[in-house]
């Protein structure tokens, strides 16, 4: 086989259903099934190229040339599409995001599912979904999600073969917004892979494992319904349920600031007063407030007016991750 080069395109995506807490932290096997929305407009674009004449692999994540941890999560992408192509060339990998980088946004979902489409593809293999969907989870577990286009249910499984995503309804199905306050742009202190880890820690945790399957549902039924009065509270209880188990796990991770709350407060009032829109927030103060399209310009207005929100950036549903190049060809 000769080794060759590859780009590819993901988007991240935003949980309506979180993924928190593992049951198998090394191959991120999920305590629970989670269901999102991919993010048009905002994406991650990664080239992978393999190349004999390197001695160790290079890792380019924003035009920085990356070592220690966030080096090592990429190579070890790499080690797996190298043994499942028996390849033993070192490789280039450069990714970019096309989003601030400094607004804390989860950047890793998108870029890791387009690692794993990218680096396949380089290597000459060729993968369904679910199989590259696997793999993406593997370096970072919500990029199994970014796999899949538009609105994607990640089924938990039970270990590696069982655990991957697939769409439920594509883009186009429902022109949700997601509007998205940002409150804090710095670097979150604990990150989520840390944060999974402490889950368990939580007498929340079991709860909310617990419960998840009927708040699936009823996220999955609302949204093949188009039905945004079902969808909003759902997924509201969700993400609180969630910041439960991360406010009360040991040590706790709390991740609001005052203009969170104020946030919260403030999309529950409007939605009172008849404007379609709700709140998420994942391992950050951020808030994503999702709407239907017709409320979008007026949230990010309102948004805005916001004491401590920075700025408010709007994305619509998202396709699948795909190739933009694959340069075998000119290589061999
Ligand atoms: C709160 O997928 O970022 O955003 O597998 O360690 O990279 P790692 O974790 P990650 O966790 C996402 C957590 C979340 C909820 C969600 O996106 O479902």
């Amino acid at each position: 086989m000769q080794p060759g080069k590859a780009t590819a395109i993901a988007h991240p995506n935003i949980a309506l259903i979180k993924y928190w807490g593992n049951r198998d932290h090394a191959l991120r096997i999920p305590a629970n099934s989670s269901l999102s929305m991919n993010l048009a407009g905002l994406s991650a674009t990664t080239t992978v190229a393999f190349d004999d004449s390197l001695t160790e692999d290079g890792v380019v994540l924003n035009g920085v040339e990356r070592s220690g941890a966030a080096k090592d999560r990429v190579v070890k992408m790499l080690d797996r599409v190298r043994a499942m192509a028996n390849l033993h060339a070192c490789a280039r990998v450069e990714s970019r995001n096309d989003f601030p980088s400094g607004a804390g946004l989860a950047s890793s979902a998108a870029g890791f599912a387009a690692l794993a489409v990218a680096a396949v593809a380089a290597a000459g293999l060729r993968l369904d979904e679910a199989a590259l969907s696997r793999l993406a989870r593997t370096g970072s577990g919500s990029a199994c999600r970014s796999v899949p286009g538009g609105y994607v249910e990640w089924q938990a499984g039970v270990e590696d073969t069982s655990s991957f995503a697939f769409s439920i309804a594509p883009p186009e199905h429902w022109a949700l917004r997601d509007v998205i306050a940002i409150i804090d742009a710095k670097h979150k202190s604990v990150g989520s892979t840390q944060g999974h880890a402490l889950a368990d820690t939580s007498p929340m945790h079991a709860g909310r494992v617990a419960t998840i399957p009927d708040r699936l549902n009823r996220v999955k039924a609302a949204i093949l319904n188009r039905d945004f009065a079902a969808l909003a509270p759902v997924v509201e209880e969700d993400a609180l349920a969630m910041h439960a188990v991360m406010m009360t796990s040991a040590p706790p991770l709390i991740y609001w600031q005052p203009a969170t709350i104020a946030v919260i407060h403030a999309v529950r009032a409007w939605r009172a007063g008849g404007l379609p829109v709700c709140f998420t927030i994942d391992a950050g103060a951020n808030v994503h407030c999702l709407c239907e399209p017709s409320a979008a310009e007026e949230v990010q207005r309102r948004l805005r007016a916001i004491a401590g929100v920075q700025d408010a950036l709007t994305a619509s549903p998202g396709g699948p991750a795909h190739l933009v190049s694959n340069h075998l060809e000119s290589v061999r």
